[in-house]
């Protein structure tokens, strides 16, 4: 995975429980306590998801409560700095509709990217079900950071895991 998302993950843990926790994380998940990841660099999956796993020990939470942050922080803190540009729609639900192709035209120029995929379907004009498509089973994340758009634009949105790849969105 591309080190954008444990760079994220480390700025989210440093700026909120601070530096300590986020050092005791990377030395529970057996890496060095100084390690710094770049934005474009690939790190091994299950690096990352041993970093999350320790975050959730460390700070005592469970993986929604550690991915509901992660989404937060993302959508309304990290990205707007480094990807204003995408941030065009009005709305959530343009928000959430335009990611497919976000994470396939953010990706596209950057090699071995395997970025998440989504299709959309309707069950009536307030319901999205949104099928979640990688290997990486990051399902709990992909509700958090739905969840983070809905604060972005103060919506509030009903977020349900339906099963290990889609989601239900009744917006407002
Ligand atoms: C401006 C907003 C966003 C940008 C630019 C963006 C970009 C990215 C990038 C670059 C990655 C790493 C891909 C890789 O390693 O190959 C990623 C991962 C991911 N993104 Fe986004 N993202 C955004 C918002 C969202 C939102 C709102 C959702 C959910 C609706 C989402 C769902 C995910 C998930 C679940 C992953 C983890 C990787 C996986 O499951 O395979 N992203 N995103």
């Amino acid at each position: 995975m591309k080190g954008v998302i444990p760079d994220c993950l480390a700025k989210l843990v440093k700026d909120k429980f601070g530096n300590d926790k986020w050092e005791k994380s990377l030395e529970i998940a057996g890496l060095p306590v100084k390690t710094t990841f770049l934005v474009t660099q690939d790190v091994p999956d299950a690096d990352v998801l041993k970093v999350v796993d320790a975050v959730c020990k460390v700070l005592n939470i469970t993986l929604q409560q550690a991915a509901d942050a992660f989404g937060d922080y993302w959508v309304n803190e990290y990205a707007p700095k480094i990807y204003k540009a995408y941030y065009t729609g009005k709305s959530a639900k343009e928000f959430i509709l335009n990611m497919d192709k976000v994470h396939s035209n953010v990706t596209k120029n950057i090699p071995n990217a395997q970025p998440p995929r989504f299709d959309y379907s309707w069950t009536d004009d307030k319901t999205l079900i949104m099928t979640y498509k990688s290997k990486r089973g990051l399902i709990e994340f992909l509700i958090g950071l739905i969840k983070g758009v809905g604060k972005y634009y103060k919506e509030d949105l009903a977020v349900t895991k339906i099963s290990n790849d889609k989601v239900r969105i009744v917006f407002p």
